[in-house]
């Protein structure tokens, strides 16, 4: 086993061999080879063709390649975030043909031992896992949150159509959204004031997590700046004394067919209400301009899940992709 390209031989991590494998840190010109290896993630879902070269200039993350005689076969992410203490793991992958071998395992320990090495200050390792977990699971992960996944799918000029019907005041009586109190859209110096506003956020954020997708932020400074310069639009339903959050990414581009996006809506809280509120301005000012299909995922509170997806059903006309399904965030010492 050997890794090119990236630690100095002398600092690279002791790994149990498995022989037939070596490590590379991955390049711009690995990317039809990752792509090769990546037909039907994620139910078409993949984020990485999106991703791939912005995670390749990220100075916190490292993309790790599996070979086997020089091919392809596996890949994974580690990025340290939360002031240096967590490493989390993301885009895991292993060829159709290799799975259920071992890879994944060795890759994972290959990579936690990379981590290690090159920043000793890492105490654990965070993930989010949507496939279903066992006793087995739990003996090596401590689960940090678990959330409600509800994925619909529909034509951005459809439902932009809708939204219009539903009225400009979405408060108006008799569709059961609040009049009272309409969603701020939160300017970056306030989403800072109120994200790392211990009091102000504890009680709405999942164990005092921000799960972005279905990446783990605690609420520190170092974090922010990395959630800052992502494309998010941040809301809230009352800026001093929020009940519920909620964070929406820009369209991004996934390779389902011509003109399918994909947008990721994280509502934080417990009351339906406001966060039917958000939901809607979030789908408003993302169909305004787009043109095409959308897959848009919303991760929330597993009760929110029921009355949310037949919102979704009977008052905005959207097909729900699957039925419940749930993204567990997971952590687990790095020895
Ligand atoms: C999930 C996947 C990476 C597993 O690869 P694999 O080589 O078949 O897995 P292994 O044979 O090493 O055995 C599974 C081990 O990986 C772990 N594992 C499975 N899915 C995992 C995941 N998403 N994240 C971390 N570990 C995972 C299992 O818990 C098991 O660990 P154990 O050995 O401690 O019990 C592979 O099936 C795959 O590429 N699937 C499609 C992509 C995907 O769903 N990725 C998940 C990203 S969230």
């Amino acid at each position: 086993m050997k890794i090119e390209n990236s630690l100095p031989c002398h600092q690279l991590p002791e790994v149990h061999p498995h022989n037939e494998l070596q490590f590379t840190v991955a390049t711009e010109e690995d990317f039809d080879d990752i792509m090769a290896i990546s037909q039907d993630i994620y139910g078409g879902l993949d984020y990485l063709p999106s991703r791939f070269q912005a995670w390749l200039q990220e100075t916190n993350r490292t993309v790790i390649l599996a070979r086997k005689q020089g091919k392809v076969i596996a890949l994974e992410s580690v990025c340290v975030i939360d002031d240096g203490e967590t490493m989390l793991v993301e885009g895991l992958r292993v060829a159709p043909q290799e799975r259920g071998k071992g890879v994944a395992g060795v890759l994972l320990r290959f990579c936690s031992q990379l981590v290690k090495a090159k920043h000793p200050e890492v105490k654990v390792s965070r993930l989010t896992r949507d496939d279903q977990l066992g006793a087995k699971d739990f003996q090596k992960y401590r689960l940090i949150t678990k959330q409600g996944i509800l994925l619909v799918r529909f034509c951005a000029e459809d439902l932009k159509l809708r939204i219009a019907e539903l009225g400009l005041n979405m408060g108006s009586a008799g569709d059961g959204l609040h009049p009272s109190s309409t969603p701020v859209r939160l300017e970056p110096e306030e989403v800072i004031q109120i994200f790392l506003n211990n009091g102000v956020m504890q009680d709405i954020l999942p164990n005092g997590t921000i799960v972005q997708d279905w990446q783990p932020f605690k609420p520190l400074s170092s974090n922010m700046a990395i959630l800052l310069k992502k494309d998010i639009d941040w809301m809230v339903d009352d800026v001093s004394c929020p009940s519920v959050a909620s964070l929406c990414t820009f369209p991004i581009r996934v390779p389902i067919g011509n003109d399918w996006y994909y947008l990721n809506i994280d509502m934080f809280g417990k009351d339906l209400t406001l966060a039917l509120q958000q939901l809607v301005c979030h789908l408003r000012s993302h169909t305004d301009t787009l043109k095409g299909h959308v897959m848009c995922q919303v991760f929330l509170d597993p009760p929110l899940w029921r009355p949310m997806a037949d919102f979704f059903k009977e008052t905005l006309k959207v097909e729900l992709v699957k039925e419940y399904t749930e993204q567990c965030v997971v952590e687990s010492d790095v020895v």
